[in-house]
């Protein structure tokens, strides 16, 4: 059994860490993106129209991209674009002269890449053209999930929704798929008559249900932002620029969990210079969604766990919003630099909680982000564990972990306590206006850092210094380690609760934040007999829990300790949330606690059909992996 795989595969929760065959090792271009085909240097997109029919029969989107070209290189003459799963029906070139029919095929498929489509220009075509694929996406689409009415809060009409980072948008668009090109989009959608779309663009919240939806995006944004969904959506306004979109059965607890939205885009307009984007509302979609949030620009997608009825777990909401300054203005080049969106975003989002919220909330979360690094560190190859790791097609193209979020945040943290925060507040404003609606590689964040703050006589902080951070493994000595009393004294209440000192009663846990309460359930002695757990599970309500956090936390040690007497629950939890970061541990558990690996497959196989195909293909390459 090969457990060290499977360790990696879900320590990391994205990443299958086959760091192995770095076979060109010495010319690994960290500038250059390896997860895709498109050949940047001799085209680039400028803009993409795209005509579709929304189909829930065949499970397909169809109709035409218009992609919207210039050429770089005069010599060139194929274009190579990504597809994953894409049927081509037709490619023409427009030119002034009029259509001309362009050759084109697909080259060898690629795991993790998809398919190339080499297209070859008529001759005479000019500099600046429009490249016209007619195509269909295939039920297999990586990107979409399909949702029968069942799996709706409704259960009365299907939707789809998208989810493009990182590598997915090539399978529900042609296109060139890297972050380091950005375009402007239109976009047409024919949909059911009673469905409403929306999308990663200017969505009018008065649209009527025609079933016919006109989309522009007139900001340039990369392609792993481009995000439809289509449902029985309703909206319901927070602010004056926010609002919500989602189910009505979902609508009035979104409103209540989310309405400190507007006051978070007030704030961080005011910390990080201005929303260029126009409207900042969520799509709240059913629990399938694989992410907490996904950024999609002007309409953040947002996971229904958060819902737990009490904000409590809202952290996510400011996290996709700053991701407007962090990621969506200033993204990262390729994904290896992907700290540059995660981290800084992740360090934004407290930023903003300490004020909306307040400082001793924000330290439990940051003690809990720490703990899970730890974590990640004890399980993450070496190679692995930089800021900026050398990453391309062999290791998996959704890298993220808790390395780029915990690390980066820390690394940015302890920059803004050795500048002071207001000389590090002006220096990030300055970069995301530098920068803005543009790319960053981690060298040229560290050429701008140096020119801005290292640089300064007296300057407390080195190039060698920061160099640790984004290079090296591990976690450098000067990384400021968070603290939170709260945490502590939940510590050492399960301690003294586990060793027999303590009675559960005696434990004032309803005043509790949740984040203390999961502090309490990671902190459990190793030895805890099954009446014990019992006695916790009655007394705190755990398996029934609406707060998926602290049922994520839960049903890891029930898993981790076989605590058979919860693994009816246990398995309830599985089927509940379709949210990779809740589930896939839960997975790993039971599959690395000796005896349940066929049992973690048989769940698997009752759950699979309700999630969501990236979140398939976390679990099953993690549990495939074992033998
Ligand atoms: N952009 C990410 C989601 C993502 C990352 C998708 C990499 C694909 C590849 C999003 O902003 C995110 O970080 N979501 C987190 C929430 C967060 C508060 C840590 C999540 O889903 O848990
Ligand atoms: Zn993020």
């Amino acid at each position: 059994m090969h457990r060290k795989i499977l360790i990696t595969v879900f320590a990391f929760l994205f990443i299958t860490a086959c760091s192995k065959e770095t076979a060109e090792v010495d010319n690994y271009d960290p500038a250059r993106d390896y997860f895709t085909f498109a050949n940047t240097g001799a085209f680039v997109t400028e803009h993409l129209a795209l005509n579709l029919d929304v189909d829930f029969e065949a499970e397909e989107l169809r109709g035409f991209a218009i992609l919207s070209m210039r050429r770089l290189d005069p010599d060139a003459t194929e274009i190579v674009l990504d597809t994953r799963d894409l049927a081509i029906a037709s490619a023409a070139v427009l030119t002034t002269a009029g259509s001309e029919p362009a050759e084109y095929r697909f080259g060898e498929p690629h795991k993790t890449l998809g398919t190339p489509l080499f297209v070859t220009l008529p001759p005479g075509t000019n500099e600046q053209f429009d490249l016209v694929l007619e195509y269909k996406t295939s039920p297999e689409s990586t990107a979409l999930q399909w949702l029968p009415p069942e799996l709706t809060a409704g259960g009365k009409h299907p939707m789809v929704f998208s989810q493009s980072q990182a590598v997915h948008a090539r399978s529900w668009v042609p296109l060139q798929d890297t972050p380091a090109l950005r375009i402007t989009y239109e976009a047409t959608v024919r949909t059911p008559e009673s469905l409403l779309a929306v999308m990663s663009a200017n969505n009018d919240p008065l649209t009527p249900r025609t079933g016919e939806y006109h989309f522009d995006m007139p900001q340039p944004i990369p392609s792993y932002l481009l995000a439809i969904a289509v449902g029985n959506f309703y909206f319901a306004p927070l602010g004056k620029e926010t609002g919500i979109y989602t189910e009505p059965e979902l609508l009035d607890a979104s409103v209540y969990e989310f309405a400190d939205t507007q006051a978070m885009l007030e704030l961080a307009e005011e910390k990080f210079g201005p929303y260029d984007w126009g409207r900042y509302d969520l799509l709240v979609l059913p629990p399938s969604f694989p992410f907490g949030g996904m950024e999609n620009p002007r309409l953040s997608f947002i996971t229904p766990s958060l819902l737990a009825g009490d904000r409590s777990l809202v952290s996510v909401i400011a996290h996709e919003l700053a991701h407007s300054w962090s990621g969506n203005l200033v993204t990262n080049a390729t994904w290896r630099d992907g700290w540059l969106n995660e981290g800084m975003t992740s360090y934004l989002e407290s930023r903003l909680m300490e004020v909306i919220y307040n400082v001793k909330r924000v330290d439990e979360e940051r003690v809990l982000m720490y703990r899970e690094l730890l974590l990640d560190l004890e399980t993450v190859p070496e190679t692995m564990q930089a800021l900026a790791p050398r990453l391309d097609d062999t290791t998996s193209e959704d890298f993220q972990g808790g390395i780029h979020y915990s690390k980066g945040q820390l690394f940015l943290e302890f920059l803004e306590n050795a500048f002071g925060r207001e000389t590090f507040d002006a220096f990030l404003e300055s970069y995301f206006q530098e920068f803005a609606f543009g790319t960053i590689t981690t060298e040229r964040f560290l050429d701008y850092l140096e020119v801005n703050l290292l640089s300064q006589e007296g300057a407390p902080v080195s190039r060698e210094q920061v160099e640790q951070w984004t290079y090296n493994p591990g976690l450098p000595d000067n990384a400021i380690i968070p603290e939170s009393e709260n945490l502590n004294i939940a510590a050492d209440l399960a301690k003294s609760w586990s060793d027999g000192e303590t009675a559960l009663v005696e434990i004032s846990v309803a005043d509790w934040s949740p984040q203390a309460t999961i502090h309490f359930i990671n902190s459990l002695s190793a030895e805890l007999s099954h009446e014990k757990l019992a006695e916790l599970d009655a007394g705190w309500n755990l398996s029934d829990t609406q707060n998926a956090e602290i049922g994520r936390a839960w049903f890891i040690q029930v898993a981790t300790r076989r605590h058979l007497g919860a693994y009816e629950p246990l398995e309830a939890h599985l089927n509940r949330y379709g949210r990779g970061r809740l589930i896939a541990p839960v997975y790993r558990a039971l599959a690395e606690n000796g005896e349940d690996l066929e049992l973690a497959r048989e769940m698997f196989e009752r759950a699979r059909d309700a999630y969501h195909p990236i979140t398939v293909g976390w679990i099953a390459s993690g549990l495939e992996e074992q033998d």
